[in-house]
């Protein structure tokens, strides 16, 4: 910056001097030892890890993973079991309620997603971008903010709520063609237990203090996803059917027909293994957000954002192309030879947590390789090479690594033999994991202390300011 550049306002530049040279009459001229290395324990002792590998964030009771015995559990139920007997209403319920629902509860539980399902409003707002030409992770996070009705009502002055406003319904409840009206305050706002009005028998508030706007999400982010499928391909978003599960109406808005059972089930187990796990990057991203106090569908929205990378939510596609590129089983071994060679990572390997074979890819495995046989050769000749690989990736890299197949190795196999585009494998598992996120949030909120890491300092200190015109 050019000292001159301020001639009209050196008061300013000499005020600022004056306090810089109080402070530092204060403090003293810091030293680099002082700040950072092994001194960086105060105030607190702190792990000091890239990645913040190791750090305990929270307590919580939502998931527990156990990443060297392979170990994954919802609530204190094991994913097997849970896999085996349950749907992904019950445990979608189950991680946000921390038990699994009663007959009444489920039945209460699966009206309400009936009727957040229908999101006409959200859709035509969605509809009015060019989603067909948009990443469909960039798609899914913009409608996921449009369901806080942004344009609709909540975020108009004349709608901010007042001290002692209720919550209101969904912006679905509001008529299309209606000028936005309605109670004030947005369902969206997050509430501490603390705060939340004492239950009375005739209402259902409480719900709506949280809970509502996580219903809401679990069911319109697959409305969403599934609109953005069709809207791909040039056509019209499907409408849910009311009589569908949560899995059946996925794939019917997706794919236009109604699912046979095996289909139904295998995407309701793939729905349920991507629900929840533990404190992972989209997890701790959408948790940041929740602890500054914004609102939910800002926090699902930035877990969106983590889960696109490839490092995360985004390999399961990257999987797809991977196999596509190995052609066959016959190439398997040279391929994964080569890209070992070159130091390249095999999409849907590998984990931070499992330095063991991944449970959820236990189940996908045999799932893909059982929903596979008998149909049409490529499809065959996909979940062959995909075993081929698997097998050349472990006899290279289990016994030094400890590199096995993740829940992304699978997955994608899988939803290709449902018919879904690669492009949407990724919303796909936003679709399942939003009651993951919404859970973790509603539980970390409760306590709620704002995220503040630090950063290890290792720049220079003390460096002179030296004008443009000498630089
Ligand atoms: N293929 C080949 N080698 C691998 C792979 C892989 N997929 N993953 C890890 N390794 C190797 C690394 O090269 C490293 O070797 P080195 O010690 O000789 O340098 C060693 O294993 C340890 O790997 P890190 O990258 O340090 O492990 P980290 O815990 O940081 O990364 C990650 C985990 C990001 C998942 C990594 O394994 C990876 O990039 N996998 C491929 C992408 C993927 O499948 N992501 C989905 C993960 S599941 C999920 O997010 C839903």
């Amino acid at each position: 910056m050019n000292r001159n550049r301020h001639q009209e306002t050196t008061e300013i530049t000499e005020l600022i001097l004056d306090a810089a040279a109080k402070a530092r009459a204060e403090i003293g001229v810091v030293s680099k030892q002082a700040a950072t290395g092994k001194s960086a324990k105060w105030p607190i002792d702190c792990t000091i890890g890239p990645g913040l590998e190791g750090a305990i964030a929270c307590e919580s009771k939502v998931g527990y993973v156990n990443g060297s015995a392979g170990l994954l559990s919802y609530r204190g139920y094991d994913i097997f079991e849970l896999c085996a007997y349950s749907t992904y209403e019950e445990v979608s319920y189950l991680l946000l309620h921390g038990h699994l629902p009663s007959a009444e509860e489920l039945e209460a539980y699966e009206q309400k997603l009936v009727n957040y399902r229908h999101m006409n409003q959200t859709l035509r707002l969605l509809m009015s971008f060019p989603v067909e030409k948009m990443n469909a992770m960039a798609a899914l996070r913009m409608g996921t903010i449009f369901m806080r009705q942004e344009f609709t009502i909540l975020d108009q002055e004349e709608a901010k709520p007042g001290l002692d406003d209720a919550i209101s319904a969904d912006e679905d409840s509001i008529a299309m063609e209606t000028k936005p009206s309605g109670e004030r305050r947005a369902i969206y706002e997050f509430k501490q237990k603390k705060q939340r009005k004492k239950k009375s028998k005739k209402s259902n508030r409480d719900d709506a203090s949280g809970l509502e706007a996580c219903y809401h999400l679990i069911a319109g982010v697959p409305t969403i996803t599934a609109a953005i499928t069709r809207l791909r391909q040039g056509m019209m978003p499907y409408e849910p059917l009311n009589e569908l599960s949560h899995a059946g109406n996925i794939f019917y808005m997706m794919n236009g027909r109604r699912p046979t059972p095996i289909e139904e089930r295998v995407l309701d187990v793939a729905l349920i293994l991507h629900a929840d796990h533990g404190m992972n990057a989209s997890t701790f991203a959408s948790m940041v957000v929740a602890s500054t106090m914004s609102d939910i569908y800002f926090s699902v929205g930035s877990g969106i954002a983590a889960l696109n990378g490839p490092l995360h939510g985004g390999a399961n596609e990257r999987v797809l192309h991977t196999m596509r590129e190995v052609g066959s089983p016959e190439n398997a071994k040279k391929w994964v030879k080569e890209s070992l060679a070159k130091n390249e990572k095999i999409p849907g390997f590998g984990h931070r947590v499992y330095k063991t074979y991944d449970p959820r890819a236990r189940i996908l495995g045999p799932l893909a390789k059982f929903h596979c046989s008998g149909c049409a050769s490529d499809i065959q000749n996909l979940i062959n090479t995909a075993e081929k690989v698997e097998d050349e990736v472990i006899s290279s890299l289990a016994q030094e690594k400890k590199i096995f197949p993740n829940v992304d190795y699978y997955s994608g196999v899988i939803y290709t033999r449902l018919g879904i585009d690669p492009a949407m494998f990724t919303p796909l598992f936003a679709v399942s994991r939003v009651a993951g996120w919404t859970a973790r949030v509603l539980e970390y909120i409760q306590k709620n202390r704002i995220f503040r890491p630090r950063a290890l300092y290792t720049g220079t200190f003390n460096r002179e300011f030296t004008p443009i015109d000498k630089r």
